[in-house]
Protein backbone atom coordinates (compact mmCIF):
# COMPACT_ATOMS: atom_id res chain seq x y z
CA UNK A 1 0.00 0.00 0.00
CA UNK A 2 1.25 3.60 -0.54
CA UNK A 3 0.86 4.87 2.85
CA UNK A 4 0.30 8.75 2.71
CA UNK A 5 -0.10 10.14 -0.54
CA UNK A 6 -1.06 13.66 -2.03
CA UNK A 7 -4.11 12.66 -4.80
CA UNK A 8 -4.97 14.84 -7.31
CA UNK A 9 -8.62 13.96 -8.44
CA UNK A 10 -9.22 15.12 -11.79
CA UNK A 11 -12.93 15.19 -12.89
CA UNK A 12 -13.07 14.80 -9.29
CA UNK A 13 -16.49 17.20 -8.72
CA UNK A 14 -18.53 14.27 -10.74
CA UNK A 15 -20.35 11.36 -9.43
CA UNK A 16 -17.77 9.03 -9.04
CA UNK A 17 -15.18 11.06 -8.34
CA UNK A 18 -16.94 12.95 -5.56
CA UNK A 19 -17.28 8.96 -4.08
CA UNK A 20 -13.62 8.83 -4.46
CA UNK A 21 -13.14 12.20 -2.24
CA UNK A 22 -15.07 10.60 0.35
CA UNK A 23 -13.54 7.02 0.64
CA UNK A 24 -10.20 9.24 1.38
CA UNK A 25 -10.89 11.62 3.49
CA UNK A 26 -13.21 9.00 5.76
CA UNK A 27 -11.04 5.72 5.27
CA UNK A 28 -7.53 7.41 4.63
CA UNK A 29 -7.93 10.65 6.59
CA UNK A 30 -3.67 11.38 6.30
CA UNK A 31 -4.08 11.52 2.66
CA UNK A 32 -4.10 14.70 1.36
CA UNK A 33 -6.90 15.48 -1.57
CA UNK A 34 -6.92 18.26 -4.30
CA UNK A 35 -9.92 18.21 -7.20
CA UNK A 36 -9.13 19.44 -10.53
CA UNK A 37 -12.67 20.11 -12.39
CA UNK A 38 -14.26 22.16 -15.09
CA UNK A 39 -17.60 21.82 -13.49
CA UNK A 40 -19.16 20.98 -16.77
CA UNK A 41 -22.40 18.82 -17.06
CA UNK A 42 -23.86 17.76 -20.61
CA UNK A 43 -27.37 17.31 -19.40
CA UNK A 44 -30.24 19.86 -19.94
CA UNK A 45 -29.72 22.61 -17.96
CA UNK A 46 -33.83 23.59 -17.11
CA UNK A 47 -34.32 20.64 -15.55
CA UNK A 48 -30.91 19.57 -14.32
CA UNK A 49 -30.14 20.94 -11.08
CA UNK A 50 -26.09 20.85 -11.23
CA UNK A 51 -25.04 23.33 -8.39
CA UNK A 52 -27.24 22.13 -5.84
CA UNK A 53 -26.44 18.71 -6.76
CA UNK A 54 -22.69 19.93 -6.22
CA UNK A 55 -23.83 20.78 -2.47
CA UNK A 56 -25.13 16.98 -1.91
CA UNK A 57 -22.13 15.36 -3.57
CA UNK A 58 -19.56 17.15 -1.21
CA UNK A 59 -22.22 17.60 1.75
CA UNK A 60 -20.40 17.28 4.99
CA UNK A 61 -16.71 16.98 3.49
CA UNK A 62 -14.23 18.86 4.41
CA UNK A 63 -10.91 19.49 3.61
CA UNK A 64 -10.57 19.52 0.07
CA UNK A 65 -9.01 21.76 -2.25
CA UNK A 66 -10.90 22.49 -5.55
CA UNK A 67 -8.77 23.57 -8.44
CA UNK A 68 -10.89 25.10 -11.01
CA UNK A 69 -9.57 24.29 -14.68
CA UNK A 70 -9.80 22.40 -17.78
CA UNK A 71 -7.86 19.46 -18.79
CA UNK A 72 -8.09 20.73 -22.37
CA UNK A 73 -5.40 23.75 -21.61
CA UNK A 74 -2.22 21.81 -20.68
CA UNK A 75 -1.01 24.96 -19.25
CA UNK A 76 -3.53 24.89 -16.45
CA UNK A 77 -2.59 20.94 -15.75
CA UNK A 78 1.08 21.72 -15.71
CA UNK A 79 0.66 24.29 -13.12
CA UNK A 80 -1.78 22.28 -10.74
CA UNK A 81 0.86 19.75 -11.03
CA UNK A 82 3.92 22.12 -10.43
CA UNK A 83 1.69 24.02 -7.53
CA UNK A 84 0.52 20.97 -5.69
CA UNK A 85 3.19 17.85 -6.29
CA UNK A 86 0.77 15.00 -6.24
CA UNK A 87 1.72 11.58 -5.79
CA UNK A 88 -1.14 9.71 -7.33
CA UNK A 89 -3.37 10.94 -10.48
CA UNK A 90 -6.95 9.62 -10.86
CA UNK A 91 -8.38 10.87 -14.05
CA UNK A 92 -11.74 10.74 -14.34
CA UNK A 93 -12.90 13.74 -16.81
CA UNK A 94 -14.84 12.94 -19.65
CA UNK A 95 -18.15 12.89 -21.31
CA UNK A 96 -19.03 10.23 -19.29
CA UNK A 97 -22.17 8.91 -21.31
CA UNK A 98 -22.40 6.77 -24.18
CA UNK A 99 -25.68 8.56 -25.51
CA UNK A 100 -23.94 11.88 -24.98
CA UNK A 101 -20.36 10.71 -26.37
CA UNK A 102 -21.89 9.35 -29.65
CA UNK A 103 -23.85 12.79 -29.62
CA UNK A 104 -21.04 15.15 -28.83
CA UNK A 105 -18.35 13.07 -30.75
CA UNK A 106 -15.76 15.72 -31.22
CA UNK A 107 -16.52 16.52 -27.49
CA UNK A 108 -15.68 13.41 -26.48
CA UNK A 109 -12.80 12.52 -28.44
CA UNK A 110 -11.34 16.64 -27.19
CA UNK A 111 -12.11 15.50 -23.26
CA UNK A 112 -12.12 11.85 -22.69
CA UNK A 113 -9.09 11.18 -25.36
CA UNK A 114 -6.62 14.21 -26.06
CA UNK A 115 -7.20 16.20 -22.29
CA UNK A 116 -5.67 12.38 -21.25
CA UNK A 117 -3.33 12.95 -23.40
CA UNK A 118 -2.69 16.35 -22.46
CA UNK A 119 -2.45 14.96 -18.46
CA UNK A 120 0.13 12.02 -19.83
CA UNK A 121 2.30 14.73 -21.47
CA UNK A 122 1.91 17.24 -18.44
CA UNK A 123 2.87 14.29 -16.31
CA UNK A 124 6.00 13.72 -18.79
CA UNK A 125 7.21 16.96 -18.11
CA UNK A 126 6.33 17.52 -14.90
CA UNK A 127 7.65 14.58 -13.42
CA UNK A 128 7.11 13.40 -9.71
CA UNK A 129 4.37 11.39 -10.12
CA UNK A 130 4.38 7.88 -8.24
CA UNK A 131 1.02 6.63 -10.86
CA UNK A 132 -1.49 7.50 -12.93
CA UNK A 133 -5.10 5.91 -13.02
CA UNK A 134 -7.22 6.39 -16.09
CA UNK A 135 -10.55 5.77 -15.85
CA UNK A 136 -11.89 3.55 -19.06
CA UNK A 137 -14.99 1.55 -19.31
CA UNK A 138 -16.39 -1.87 -20.27
CA UNK A 139 -17.86 -0.30 -23.05
CA UNK A 140 -14.25 -0.90 -24.52
CA UNK A 141 -15.52 -4.62 -24.76
CA UNK A 142 -18.29 -3.62 -27.03
CA UNK A 143 -20.48 -6.60 -27.42
CA UNK A 144 -19.05 -9.45 -24.85
CA UNK A 145 -18.26 -12.41 -26.65
CA UNK A 146 -18.77 -14.51 -23.00
CA UNK A 147 -19.44 -13.30 -19.45
CA UNK A 148 -18.50 -12.93 -17.03
CA UNK A 149 -16.05 -10.49 -19.34
CA UNK A 150 -12.69 -10.33 -17.88
CA UNK A 151 -9.84 -8.16 -18.90
CA UNK A 152 -8.37 -10.65 -21.03
CA UNK A 153 -11.99 -10.38 -23.26
CA UNK A 154 -11.43 -9.14 -26.73
CA UNK A 155 -11.46 -5.20 -26.85
CA UNK A 156 -13.88 -4.33 -30.14
CA UNK A 157 -15.64 -0.97 -29.15
CA UNK A 158 -19.33 -0.25 -31.51
CA UNK A 159 -19.18 3.08 -30.39
CA UNK A 160 -17.44 6.64 -29.81
CA UNK A 161 -17.19 6.11 -25.86
CA UNK A 162 -15.84 3.29 -26.14
CA UNK A 163 -12.94 3.94 -28.75
CA UNK A 164 -11.85 7.07 -27.09
CA UNK A 165 -11.60 4.78 -23.52
CA UNK A 166 -9.82 2.17 -25.22
CA UNK A 167 -7.35 5.01 -27.03
CA UNK A 168 -6.86 6.28 -24.20
CA UNK A 169 -5.88 3.14 -22.32
CA UNK A 170 -3.46 2.27 -25.52
CA UNK A 171 -2.20 5.87 -24.88
CA UNK A 172 -1.92 5.75 -21.36
CA UNK A 173 0.06 2.11 -21.53
CA UNK A 174 2.40 3.34 -24.60
CA UNK A 175 3.44 6.37 -22.13
CA UNK A 176 3.71 4.38 -19.37
CA UNK A 177 6.17 2.11 -21.30
CA UNK A 178 8.43 4.45 -23.20
CA UNK A 179 8.83 7.07 -20.44
CA UNK A 180 8.41 5.13 -17.25
CA UNK A 181 5.29 6.58 -15.57
CA UNK A 182 3.35 4.12 -13.70
CA UNK A 183 -0.16 3.30 -14.99
CA UNK A 184 -3.74 1.74 -13.33
CA UNK A 185 -6.62 1.12 -15.59
CA UNK A 186 -9.96 1.10 -14.47
CA UNK A 187 -13.21 -0.30 -16.11
CA UNK A 188 -16.38 0.39 -14.58
CA UNK A 189 -19.74 -0.19 -15.64
CA UNK A 190 -22.78 0.97 -15.10
CA UNK A 191 -22.48 2.97 -11.58
CA UNK A 192 -25.63 3.80 -9.77
CA UNK A 193 -26.03 6.01 -6.48
CA UNK A 194 -27.02 8.70 -5.10
CA UNK A 195 -26.04 11.79 -6.46
CA UNK A 196 -25.78 10.51 -10.68
CA UNK A 197 -27.08 13.00 -12.76
CA UNK A 198 -26.61 11.21 -16.47
CA UNK A 199 -30.02 10.42 -17.51
CA UNK A 200 -28.70 6.79 -17.39
CA UNK A 201 -30.98 3.56 -17.30
CA UNK A 202 -30.65 3.52 -13.04
CA UNK A 203 -31.32 7.25 -12.75
CA UNK A 204 -34.34 7.47 -15.09
CA UNK A 205 -35.31 4.54 -14.02
CA UNK A 206 -35.66 6.09 -10.39
CA UNK A 207 -36.31 9.26 -11.07
CA UNK A 208 -39.49 8.12 -12.87
CA UNK A 209 -40.68 5.98 -10.25
CA UNK A 210 -40.13 8.90 -7.29
CA UNK A 211 -42.23 11.05 -9.93
CA UNK A 212 -44.68 8.80 -10.32
CA UNK A 213 -44.26 8.66 -14.03
CA UNK A 214 -44.08 5.50 -16.19
CA UNK A 215 -40.67 3.31 -16.23
CA UNK A 216 -39.92 2.14 -20.16
CA UNK A 217 -38.28 -0.64 -20.88
CA UNK A 218 -36.48 -0.58 -24.55
CA UNK A 219 -36.77 -4.16 -25.56
CA UNK A 220 -38.47 -5.48 -22.51
CA UNK A 221 -35.20 -4.59 -20.44
CA UNK A 222 -33.84 -8.15 -21.80
CA UNK A 223 -30.55 -6.77 -21.90
CA UNK A 224 -27.91 -7.46 -18.38
CA UNK A 225 -25.53 -4.99 -17.23
CA UNK A 226 -23.32 -5.42 -13.90
CA UNK A 227 -25.19 -2.62 -11.85
CA UNK A 228 -22.24 -1.16 -9.23
CA UNK A 229 -23.07 0.86 -6.51
CA UNK A 230 -20.85 3.80 -6.38
CA UNK A 231 -19.22 3.17 -3.20
CA UNK A 232 -18.11 0.16 -3.41
CA UNK A 233 -16.42 1.04 -6.64
CA UNK A 234 -14.95 4.46 -4.55
CA UNK A 235 -13.74 1.70 -2.74
CA UNK A 236 -12.36 -0.74 -5.41
CA UNK A 237 -10.60 2.99 -7.28
CA UNK A 238 -9.09 4.16 -4.39
CA UNK A 239 -7.11 -0.22 -3.76
CA UNK A 240 -6.20 0.08 -7.13
CA UNK A 241 -4.63 3.65 -7.15
CA UNK A 242 -2.79 2.77 -3.45
CA UNK A 243 -1.86 -0.71 -4.21
CA UNK A 244 1.56 -1.59 -5.42
CA UNK A 245 -0.05 -4.66 -6.96
CA UNK A 246 -2.21 -2.18 -9.18
CA UNK A 247 1.12 -1.27 -10.81
CA UNK A 248 0.70 -1.33 -14.86
CA UNK A 249 -2.32 -3.22 -14.55
CA UNK A 250 -5.78 -3.05 -15.99
CA UNK A 251 -8.99 -3.87 -13.38
CA UNK A 252 -13.10 -4.61 -14.18
CA UNK A 253 -14.28 -2.32 -11.02
CA UNK A 254 -17.89 -3.67 -10.73
CA UNK A 255 -20.24 -5.67 -8.69
CA UNK A 256 -19.37 -8.31 -10.52
CA UNK A 257 -23.13 -9.93 -11.51
CA UNK A 258 -24.73 -9.68 -14.45
CA UNK A 259 -28.33 -8.40 -13.86
CA UNK A 260 -31.45 -7.97 -16.53
CA UNK A 261 -32.41 -4.22 -16.78
CA UNK A 262 -35.87 -5.22 -16.03
CA UNK A 263 -35.07 -7.10 -12.54
CA UNK A 264 -33.60 -3.35 -12.06
CA UNK A 265 -36.94 -1.72 -12.76
CA UNK A 266 -38.99 -4.92 -11.13
CA UNK A 267 -36.82 -3.60 -8.06
CA UNK A 268 -37.75 -0.16 -8.10
CA UNK A 269 -40.90 -0.39 -8.68
CA UNK A 270 -40.91 -2.73 -5.06
CA UNK A 271 -39.62 0.20 -3.60
CA UNK A 272 -41.63 2.89 -5.29
CA UNK A 273 -44.79 1.18 -5.23
CA UNK A 274 -47.31 1.93 -8.02
CA UNK A 275 -44.82 2.45 -10.31
CA UNK A 276 -45.75 2.01 -13.86
CA UNK A 277 -43.58 -0.64 -16.38
CA UNK A 278 -44.32 -0.78 -20.46
CA UNK A 279 -42.09 -2.27 -22.71
CA UNK A 280 -40.91 -0.10 -26.09
CA UNK A 281 -39.14 -0.92 -29.16
CA UNK A 282 -35.68 -1.07 -28.54
CA UNK A 283 -34.72 3.06 -30.07
CA UNK A 284 -30.59 2.73 -29.29
CA UNK A 285 -27.69 1.00 -30.52
CA UNK A 286 -26.07 -0.05 -26.65
CA UNK A 287 -23.40 -3.42 -26.60
CA UNK A 288 -24.47 -6.36 -25.23
CA UNK A 289 -23.23 -6.66 -21.86
CA UNK A 290 -23.17 -8.33 -18.97
CA UNK A 291 -21.68 -9.71 -15.54
CA UNK A 292 -17.33 -8.57 -15.45
CA UNK A 293 -15.14 -10.45 -13.91
CA UNK A 294 -13.66 -9.15 -10.80
CA UNK A 295 -11.02 -12.15 -9.91
CA UNK A 296 -8.46 -10.14 -10.71
CA UNK A 297 -9.39 -7.13 -8.23
CA UNK A 298 -10.41 -9.34 -5.67
CA UNK A 299 -7.20 -11.34 -5.34
CA UNK A 300 -4.64 -8.59 -5.95
CA UNK A 301 -6.40 -5.76 -4.57
CA UNK A 302 -8.46 -7.31 -1.98
CA UNK A 303 -11.79 -5.70 -3.75
CA UNK A 304 -14.80 -6.91 -2.30
CA UNK A 305 -17.85 -5.20 -3.02
CA UNK A 306 -20.60 -5.13 -0.55
CA UNK A 307 -23.59 -3.86 -1.90
CA UNK A 308 -26.35 -6.02 -3.53
CA UNK A 309 -28.80 -4.17 -6.19
CA UNK A 310 -31.53 -4.99 -3.91
CA UNK A 311 -29.90 -2.97 -1.40
CA UNK A 312 -28.13 -0.35 -3.47
CA UNK A 313 -31.36 0.08 -4.94
CA UNK A 314 -32.92 1.04 -1.10
CA UNK A 315 -29.87 3.09 -0.66
CA UNK A 316 -30.37 5.36 -3.65
CA UNK A 317 -33.87 6.06 -3.26
CA UNK A 318 -33.38 7.04 0.78
CA UNK A 319 -30.50 8.84 -0.71
CA UNK A 320 -32.83 10.85 -3.32
CA UNK A 321 -35.29 11.32 -0.37
CA UNK A 322 -33.40 12.78 2.05
CA UNK A 323 -31.71 15.16 -0.18
CA UNK A 324 -35.05 15.92 -2.36
CA UNK A 325 -33.02 15.35 -5.35
CA UNK A 326 -35.04 14.51 -8.85
CA UNK A 327 -32.54 15.68 -11.45
N1 LIG B 1 -20.96 6.47 -14.18
C1 LIG B 1 -20.79 5.30 -14.83
O1 LIG B 1 -21.67 4.43 -14.88
C2 LIG B 1 -19.47 5.02 -15.51
C3 LIG B 1 -19.22 3.74 -16.03
C4 LIG B 1 -18.00 3.49 -16.66
C5 LIG B 1 -17.05 4.49 -16.75
N2 LIG B 1 -17.33 5.71 -16.24
C6 LIG B 1 -16.29 6.75 -16.34
O2 LIG B 1 -16.04 7.26 -15.03
C7 LIG B 1 -15.68 8.65 -15.11
C8 LIG B 1 -16.52 9.47 -14.15
O3 LIG B 1 -17.90 9.31 -14.49
P1 LIG B 1 -19.04 10.08 -13.67
O4 LIG B 1 -20.27 9.31 -13.86
O5 LIG B 1 -18.56 10.41 -12.32
O6 LIG B 1 -19.16 11.43 -14.54
P2 LIG B 1 -19.34 12.95 -14.09
O7 LIG B 1 -19.71 13.74 -15.28
O8 LIG B 1 -20.23 13.03 -12.91
O9 LIG B 1 -17.85 13.36 -13.67
C9 LIG B 1 -16.90 13.79 -14.61
C10 LIG B 1 -16.30 15.08 -14.11
O10 LIG B 1 -15.31 15.50 -15.07
C11 LIG B 1 -15.36 16.90 -15.19
N3 LIG B 1 -14.82 17.29 -16.49
C12 LIG B 1 -15.37 17.08 -17.71
N4 LIG B 1 -14.59 17.60 -18.67
C13 LIG B 1 -13.51 18.15 -18.04
C14 LIG B 1 -12.35 18.83 -18.50
N5 LIG B 1 -12.15 19.08 -19.80
N6 LIG B 1 -11.45 19.25 -17.58
C15 LIG B 1 -11.65 19.02 -16.25
N7 LIG B 1 -12.74 18.38 -15.77
C16 LIG B 1 -13.66 17.96 -16.65
C17 LIG B 1 -16.84 17.25 -15.04
O11 LIG B 1 -17.03 18.59 -14.64
C18 LIG B 1 -17.29 16.23 -13.98
O12 LIG B 1 -17.20 16.80 -12.68
C19 LIG B 1 -15.82 9.03 -16.56
O13 LIG B 1 -14.55 8.98 -17.17
C20 LIG B 1 -16.71 7.96 -17.15
O14 LIG B 1 -16.51 7.80 -18.52
C21 LIG B 1 -18.49 6.01 -15.62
Amino acid sequence: MINVSKFLIVGGAGFIGSYICRELKTNYPKDEVIVFDSFVNYMDHFTNDYHSLLKIRFKDLEGIKFVRGDLRYRMQIIDVLKNEKPDIIINLAAIPDARKSNKFCEDAIDINLLGHVNLLEAIKSVGGIKRIVFTSSSFVYGNFEYAPADEKHPVEPIDVYGGSKLSGEILTKAYGRRFGIEWTIIRPSAVYGPGDSYDRVSQIFVNNALKGETIFLDNGGAGRLDFSYVSDVAKGFVLAAKSPNGANQIFNITRGEGRQIREFAEIVAKEVPKTKIQTKPQTEIRPERGALNIEKAKKLLGYNPQISIEVGIKKYIQGIKENRQIV
